[in-house]
């Protein structure tokens, strides 16, 4: 069997919630990332336990990865619903594996490969119809060159724990498919490339690369209520935080974890809470007790499609008004946002940092595309984080906790340390906490309290420029989207164009005169996200002389670089 090898490679897997679609894709991707390949996934999943429609895409290439692509080469359907929602993605040239005979007699587009395997009645023949998804992947391996010693190992790493029969009955029936595809007669040119060097990475999801950074950052306590797509962070943490003589608890709601976390901060400890939209609603006005009782803490939203109950499943990044000014009275706190999986990891204790530094809520915005997607990272060595503990009081003369100091950082004294008894409370204080509603106090504390947030800037990396000189058109970008942006203008820079991209990742306090710079170097300006008002456009606006076109979309699903590509073409025509 034949092939011209694509050095990137999609495939992607859809099935119905319950069939295993989403471990033929986790198999592939620990495969192909173990042989040496740089992967980058994508997954959705219905908000139902069992049923509905579950897609696990998985990009493969010898070349580094921000996204997770265009659309697939190669589609493995399970069922009939699987080929119906992306029989309009069938175009000449790319490659359907399909079960057959099943519920559905595809009507092959003209140009398309296509290859049925009898992935049910085979899994039926061997006694083992759970075994149905490792037919359909053997068969994958021999089509596309997938390394199957990976696979075979993979299955019994993650099958193990369900007993040696399942091992068995799930590597036969991996044979099983590899027999029946190398009986057929590859058409299609895909096959895998072959990667240039294996190095030691890990394959992690965001939302586990949030719970392994909050751990390099030296996480005490972790207080959550679970909600998608945010809950596997709580998942990772309650498995690794007690071995570490941590405490992690699950709240009766939001309210009550944020509520704990604040106590756990106030006690002298590391603490943060994870959530999605709904869950940081429920948070606010204890958000805004943090930033007056001055207590740090990180609080991770992974947005999902609001609002309301929403698209629970499904990608948005439409909480960044809230993430910046949700709450009552004036409430300040810092707001960054991560890009990629490597960012999950290095932004969280960067978010830790300042929480401690500031002593006031930090909020770190992922998304509900990066949550669930997986990406090879270098195996992360805890020594190389630099950690920002609190300012803790000296013990010299009388304690007063809000102390005004000219950064606004006064130090902090734990509980039972000799003269530092003190309150922290939701009212308005003086400098030692004692309730005061005098004008001149709130205003002078006040002014404390944001007077700390102006060297913000100084503690976070400067936004990164992606590209020199004058341009045509600069791209800023915030969260998952820079992944697609970054792939979108490579490719607009191989056709000629003159383009640039802003990265921010720090958002609120906003690094305005870093736009301001990077504006001045652009003729125009475009700044593609995926909510439906444009939020980040409309901060830009708002704090800076800046007026980029807003590109929004809010379909559940997160931008391709071909969508930036054709919109900055059309800009720019
Ligand atoms: N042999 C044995 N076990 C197998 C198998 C095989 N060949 N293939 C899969 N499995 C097991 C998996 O190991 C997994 O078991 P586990 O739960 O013990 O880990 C289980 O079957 C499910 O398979 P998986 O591949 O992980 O998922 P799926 O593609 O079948 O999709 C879900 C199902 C899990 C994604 C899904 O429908 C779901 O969870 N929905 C949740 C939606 C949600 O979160 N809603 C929230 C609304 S607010």
């Amino acid at each position: 069997m034949q092939g011209i090898t694509k050095n990137d490679l999609i495939i992607r897997i859809g099935g119905e919630g319950g069939e295993g679609v989403i471990s033929v894709g986790d198999f592939i991707t620990q495969a192909c990332a173990r042989a040496g390949l740089d992967v980058y996934t994508f997954k959705t999943f219905p908000a139902e336990i069992k049923g509905g429609y579950a897609m696990y895409q998985v990009r493969a290439s010898t070349e580094r990865l921000y996204n997770q692509g265009d659309t697939f080469d190669v589609l493995c359907a399970f069922n009939g619903e699987a080929y119906n929602m992306n029989r309009a993605s069938l175009k000449p040239g790319t490659t359907i594996v399909y079960d057959s005979p099943s519920d559905f007699t595809p009507d092959i587009p003209p140009g398309v490969h296509a290859y049925p395997i009898p992935m049910t009645q085979t899994a039926k023949e061997m006694n083992n119809l759970r075994a149905k998804n490792m037919v359909a992947m053997g068969a994958l391996s021999v089509l596309f060159n997938i390394p199957v010693e990976a696979l075979r190992e993979v299955i019994v790493t993650k099958f193990s724990r369900k007993g040696e029969d399942v091992v068995k009955g799930n590597l036969a029936a991996l044979e099983r498919g590899r027999e029946l595809a190398a009986a057929l007669k590859k058409t299609d040119t895909w096959t895998l490339g072959t990667p240039k060097s294996k190095n030691e990475v890990i394959v992690m999801s965001g939302n586990n690369a949030i719970g392994l950074g909050a751990l390099i950052a030296g996480l005490d306590f972790f207080s959550a209520y679970p909600i998608t797509p945010a809950t596997e962070v709580a998942i990772y943490v309650a498995k690794h935080l007690p071995k570490r003589g941590g405490t992690l608890i699950q709240a009766e709601d939001e309210i009550a974890s944020i509520s704990q976390v604040l106590g756990a901060s106030y006690a002298g400890k590391k603490a943060m809470t994870s959530t999605s939209g709904p869950g940081l609603a429920l948070m606010g006005e204890m958000l805004g007790m943090a930033f007056m009782a001055e207590l740090p803490c990180v609080v991770v939203d992974v947005q999902r499609g609001g609002p309301s109950t929403g698209l629970p499943t499904k990608h948005e990044q439409s909480d960044l008004f809230m993430a910046v000014h949700g709450g009552h009275g004036d409430a300040g706190r810092i707001v960054l946002s991560v890009e990629s999986i490597q960012d999950c990891i290095d932004l969280t204790v960067v978010a830790f940092n300042l929480a401690e530094k500031y002593q006031c809520p930090v909020l770190l915005l992922s998304d509900g595309s990066l949550a669930f997607s997986t990406q090879n990272v270098p195996y992360p060595d805890p020594a190389n984080y630099k950690l920002v503990e609190r300012e803790r009081w000296n013990g010299e003369g009388e304690y007063q906790r809000y102390k005004f100091t000219e950064s606004g950082i006064s130090p902090m004294a734990d509980p039972g340390t000799p003269g530092g008894l003190h309150i922290a409370t939701g009212l308005e204080h003086n400098e030692s906490g004692l309730p005061s509603y005098t004008s001149t106090n709130h205003e002078a504390m006040q002014d404390k309290r944001f007077r700390k947030l102006k060297n913000v800037v100084n503690d976070v990396d400067p936004t990164e420029v992606d590209g020199d000189g004058a341009a045509d058109l600069g791209v800023i970008a915030w969260g998952s989207t820079i992944g697609v942006v970054r792939e979108a203008l490579q490719r607009l820079r191989a056709e000629g164009y003159k383009v640039k991209g802003f990265y921010p990742k720090l958002l609120n306090p906003l690094p305005a005169q870093q736009f301001e710079d990077f504006g001045a170097s652009c003729k125009r300006l475009l700044l593609p996200e995926v909510n439906f008002q444009g939020q980040l456009a409309h901060f830009v606006r708002a704090e800076t002389s800046l007026r980029p076109q807003s590109y929004t979309i809010c379909g559940g699903m997160p931008f391709t670089p071909e969508m930036i590509v054709n919109k900055v073409k059309e800009i720019l025509a």
